[in-house]
């Protein structure tokens, strides 16, 4: 049995405990619309608490839900935990110190690869209370102006072969002859760097024309951008 004074220890202490815990609930805020990123700038992602107390003594995590391994920054007991982070946001995150205190842990992302698309998740843990949000962040890279080379006499026509690298998202590549029709080329390559940016390459075989000027275009709708090289044959 617990003797009477014990006793009112111990519900005071539940009572003291529930009052704190009660008092530290919070909501966490960030970005309504998607964030945009061009490949190679810093961005930050917005994430902070509601009212505005200090997180120092909380957990935030920043993952990346569209990753397998999804640690992209952890912050704990005071400092950064490098554990289990995603090799490829090593040395491109951090949180701003100073804004700590008041409830503010924005992520600061630097050099933005193809390969940061995706979507986030901020969660702040308190003792007693969590919450996280979600946003989404598309990453734009337009690629260079494409190279055309001349591979020479092919199957009864000249070989050509087109490539641009640099993009995000994948682009597709298309041949035209100068009327704007598209040639049936062999099967395009695309290749994703280290980075997440893409290449894409395709061969053509043409054959003469009036004009022997062929057009090789590489475009991206969702980026609504578009590059392309003319390139004129000499005829025989
Ligand atoms: C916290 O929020 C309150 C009310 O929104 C504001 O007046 C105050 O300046 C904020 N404090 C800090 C440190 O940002
Ligand atoms: C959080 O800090 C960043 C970096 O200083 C700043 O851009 C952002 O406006 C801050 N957010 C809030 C809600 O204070």
């Amino acid at each position: 049995m617990v003797t009477g004074p014990d006793s009112l220890y111990v519900t005071l202490l539940i009572l003291l405990h529930s009052l704190t815990s009660e008092s530290v609930k919070f909501e966490v805020l960030g970005p309504t619309e998607p964030i945009v990123a061009v490949a190679g700038d810093d961005i930050i992602l917005p994430c902070y608490l509601k009212p505005n107390i200090s997180v120092e003594d909380m957990t935030v995590d920043w993952r990346n839900l569209d990753s397998t391994d999804d640690l992209v920054y952890r912050y704990q007991n005071g400092k950064n935990i490098l554990e289990d982070q995603i090799p490829s946001y090593r040395e491109r995150t951090s949180l701003f110190k100073e804004e700590l205190w008041r409830g503010n842990t924005s992520l600061k992302l630097t050099r933005v690869q193809g390969s940061d698309e995706g979507h986030y998740e901020c969660l702040i843990q308190s003792e007693s209370w969590y919450e996280e949000i979600k946003m989404q962040v598309f990453v734009k890279a337009v690629g260079s102006r494409p190279v055309v080379s001349i591979e020479g006499h092919r199957e009864g026509g000249m070989g050509l072969v087109c490539q641009s690298e640099g993009w995000h998202p994948e682009p597709d590549l298309v041949w035209l002859d100068s009327k704007g029709v598209s040639l049936s080329a062999g099967p395009p390559k695309t290749h994703r760097d280290i980075k997440g940016l893409y290449t894409v390459k395709q061969h053509v075989i043409v054959q003469e024309t009036d004009t022997n000027l062929f057009t090789c275009r590489v475009s991206q709708s969702r980026i609504k951008e578009k590059v392309e090289t003319e390139v004129y044959i000499p005829s025989e």
